[in-house]
């Protein structure tokens, strides 16, 4: 095969762009008019607390869910137009696992390749690279009802390679894993993005989108509230550091308030949550100094580097898990 030597244009094209894209459900504004373009190869992350509208948004990129308003364009199709071209070159984990749980690991593959249209020789050689892949070899044989959360994931993942996608999709990959399942998983998905697989994903967790994404936006409500790298969200919207301090049920809010009247505190803004006051400092050792010099005792201190769940609570007034 001869290579084709893409234009300029081809390359910087966005395999995926939406201008106010927008779902209604009945009275329900599930997405309200968003606009976002993905790079070809750029993992892009929507990072978002519970009825954000990511699903819905997922569910139409992945041209499963028409749209009610607004431009999409996927790989440079109109999925009203397009929809079965579109989703023979995507891979797609749903946010509920919906594996076929009486077949065994490896069988689910070869259903799933079988959709396809591939043929048996190449799906059999590609359900094998991809339980590898997965870390799922030994379980080839195993009822699917018979692994762990995570393993199904990893097996979803795997499935959803079968067609070689050029995109993606991924709805909370690791929502209800344990730490050491998640990790397993973040390895995998990081091993694809250093392939170059164009990864496009949904969190509520900020430490998932800081891993994981090269680029995202904050949704809430249907709404894009921010968007850029990680780094670059948090440089804009929150300062270097954050002390923690704890004072005691029912004594943050007084604490909070005499914190706030500390002069030359270097404080850049202070949250109070339900269990512990924040400050916004670019140096939390500062801060801490100037809190105890103030006569406050905290029972427990704690300096932090800022995060997108801070970025999150700056934006919205709320924290991203509930
Ligand atoms: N099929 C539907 N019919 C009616 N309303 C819906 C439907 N799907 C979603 N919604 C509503 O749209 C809003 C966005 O839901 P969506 O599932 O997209 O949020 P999400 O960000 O994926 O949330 P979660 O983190 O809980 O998965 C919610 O208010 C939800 O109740
Ligand atoms: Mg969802």
């Amino acid at each position: 095969m001869s290579a084709v030597v893409p234009s300029v244009e081809q390359v910087s094209d966005p395999v995926i762009h939406a201008a106010g894209l927008r779902k209604v459900y009945g009275d329900t504004v599930a997405v309200g008019g968003i606009d976002f373009d993905v790079a070809p190869g750029e993992s892009f992350g929507l990072l978002g607390p519970n009825g954000a509208g990511k699903s819905t948004t997922m569910r139409m990129v992945g041209a499963v869910s028409t749209r009610s308003d607004g431009e999409l364009s996927i790989l440079g199709l109109d999925p009203d137009a397009s929809g079965p071209e579109i989703r023979a070159q995507l891979g797609v984990v749903p946010q509920q696992d919906n594996l076929d749980m009486e077949l065994q690991a490896r069988e689910n593959l070869l259903v799933y390749g079988r959709y396809f249209g591939l043929p048996r020789r190449t799906i059999a050689q590609r359900a094998d690279e991809l339980l590898a892949f997965a870390q799922l070899e030994d379980k080839a044989k195993a009822k699917v009802d018979d692994l762990s959360g995570g393993m199904k994931r990893r097996l979803t993942i795997a499935r959803a390679l079968i067609n070689d996608p050029r995109i993606l999709l991924l709805d909370e990959p690791t929502t209800g894993l344990d730490p050491q399942a998640r990790h397993i998983l973040w390895d995998r998905l990081f091993r694809l993005k250093e392939q170059g697989t164009t990864l496009v994903l949904t969190t509520h967790y900020m430490d998932e989108a800081e891993q994981l994404c090269d680029r995202l936006v904050v949704v809430d409500k249907g709404e894009i509230m921010a968007e850029g790298s990680p780094a670059a969200l948090i440089r804009e919207h929150s300062t270097r550091e954050v002390l923690e301090v704890r004072f005691g049920s029912d004594r943050n809010a007084e604490a909070a308030r005499r914190i706030g009247a500390i002069a030359g505190l270097g404080g850049d803004r202070i949250e109070e949550l339900p269990d512990r006051v924040l400050v916004y400092a670019d140096n939390g050792e500062h801060a801490l100094a100037a809190v105890v010099d103030s006569g406050l005792e905290p029972i427990t201190s704690l300096v932090r580097r800022s995060s997108l769940e801070d970025v999150f609570l700056r934006l919205t007034g709320r924290s991203l898990i509930e």
